[in-house]
């Protein structure tokens, strides 16, 4: 195995969902039954994380039920305020949620991030998203998802209004001089008014500067526009790669765009997603693999797989490779990395419709590896030595067993081979994954004068 020149130690990341990442997870007997609802397990899981120093834990989210109540847990606590309990019961852990650009307003969601980051003493980050798929958008008195470009040119709008919003305020701003009766530097707390295609704010933000700044952003679309769209603004992303090829070139690619954008690259952390199924012996983790992929009931699989790939449901045959007449990534708006990941899964393994659903119900497309702690451990070297990784998305497949498992078997060994933190030596978010905290566009630059980005100088009454 050839071994990377410049290491450094690894950044590791606890996908959190519900009871597991395997769709029959929650059929298994250690699984709760409201898994998604149960703040006694997500506790349990916050703790578990950070006693196994992972820089942070991670919840997804979309406003829509997603998937089948019928098939699987799908009732979901809102991921923000799930944050606030569990930065209340960790110390160090980094706590980040998912939160839509399409279907939220700037401010709102500004001062939720403010807020959280606050309310953890730094430890916020914010999965930014556009949310793909027509039944969200029937939410929000929408026919259909809007374009997938026009999705991604109102989400860096947005990111741009929050950025602003938490720079409203200085870092310097509240001096609470009781003596004088000035509570906030006037000047230190300024209007902005953007005017864009999609926002009109005023500002500022009704919550002062946070410990971080602002919160990590993090990004997980990986299409032509969601790469460019990390490239700009990520500092970490998330993403799903089946193969190691695939990933070093998309590692590569993100990188370079980010130099493209005059980004130092180490400033954005690339985070692969990988499924451990995790037994003492090979044939162990193999054979839970089994169990819980036979306990998929296909007939909602096959259901889910033609709404992906925008196909009726008749057309997919259990024991036949996908039909050859398929739509192409340039026909679909929603997800458009995860379609054609999951095609090219498919295609490349000549799998059987009944193969592709057992392959995607342990992680939607993420790498399932089934083996013992030390096999994990090497992939996840491999990985990184090969240039594919900055760290890695744990997605345990059964929670909390499979995160537990992970924790007290694989970090002993990463840490041992020098790939892992022994102890938590940052105190924010972004000191666990090594990034500076950002400076503020409208107060630490050296042009401050009224103008200066769109700014107008207003007294805040
Ligand atoms: C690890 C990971 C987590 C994700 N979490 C969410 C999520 O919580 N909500 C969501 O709407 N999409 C989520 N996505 C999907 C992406 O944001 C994006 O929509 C998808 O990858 C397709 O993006 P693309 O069209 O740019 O390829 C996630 C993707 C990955 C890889």
């Amino acid at each position: 195995m050839t071994r990377r020149t410049d290491r450094k130690p690894l950044h590791l990341n606890a996908f959190l969902m519900s009871v597991g990442h395997h769709e029959a997870a929650w059929r298994l007997p250690e699984s709760p039954a409201s898994g998604g609802t149960d703040i006694a397990h997500y506790k349990n899981l916050a703790r578990i994380a950070e006693r196994g120093l992972l820089d942070s834990l991670f919840l997804a989210d979309s406003p829509v039920l997603m998937g089948d109540p019928g098939r699987r847990p799908a009732s979901k606590l809102e991921p923000t305020v799930l944050l606030t309990a569990l930065a209340g019961v960790t110390e160090h852990i980094g706590l980040i949620a998912t939160a839509s650009t399409s279907y939220n307003e700037p401010y709102n969601l500004a001062r939720r991030f403010a807020s959280v980051d606050h309310v953890s003493g730094g430890r916020a980050g914010w999965n930014i998203v556009t949310t793909a798929g027509a039944d969200a958008a029937r939410n929000f008195g929408l026919d259909d998802t809007p374009l997938h470009r026009d999705r991604y040119l109102r989400a860096a709008e947005f990111v741009d209004v929050a950025t602003k919003l938490w720079d409203s305020w200085g870092d310097d701003a509240v001096i609470a001089d009781k003596e004088s009766g000035v509570h906030a530097l006037a000047d230190k707390v300024r209007k902005f008014q953007h005017r864009g295609t999609y926002f009109r704010v005023d500002g500022p933000l009704n919550v002062q500067r946070s410990p971080q700044g602002y919160p990590l952003l993090v990004q997980a679309g990986s299409s032509e526009d969601g790469k460019d769209f990390a490239a700009r603004y990520a500092e970490a992303v998330f993403t799903a790669q089946q193969t190691l090829d695939e990933a070093i070139a998309f590692y590569k690619d993100v990188k370079e765009r980010a130099a493209g954008f005059g980004r130092d690259p180490e400033g954005i952390k690339i985070l692969p997603g990988i499924v451990p199924v995790i037994g003492d012996t090979e044939e162990q983790a193999r054979a839970l693999d089994d169990e819980l992929d036979r306990l998929i009931r296909p007939e909602f699989a096959v259901r889910q797989l033609s709404k992906t790939l925008r196909i009726e449901p008749e057309r997919l045959e259990l024991d036949k490779e996908l039909p050859e007449d398929i739509p192409t990534e340039d026909e679909i708006e929603g997800a458009k990395s995860r379609f054609t990941l999951i095609v090219e899964l498919a295609r490349r393994e000549k799998l059987t419709v009944r193969q592709l659903i057992g392959r995607l119900g342990g992680g939607r497309g993420h790498r399932t590896f089934a083996g013992t702690a030390e096999q994990v451990a090497d992939t996840i070297e491999e990985w990184y030595d090969a240039g594919a990784a900055d760290g890695f998305n744990i997605m345990p497949a059964v929670l909390p067993s499979g995160l537990e498992l992970f924790v007290d078997r694989v970090v002993p060994i990463l840490q041992e081979r020098g790939l892992f933190r022994t102890e938590y030596t940052g105190r924010t978010l972004r000191e666990h994954y090594g990034l500076p905290r950002p400076a503020n566009r409208l107060f630490d630059t050296v042009d401050t004068s009224a103008g200066h980005l769109g700014i107008a100088l207003t007294e805040v009454s």
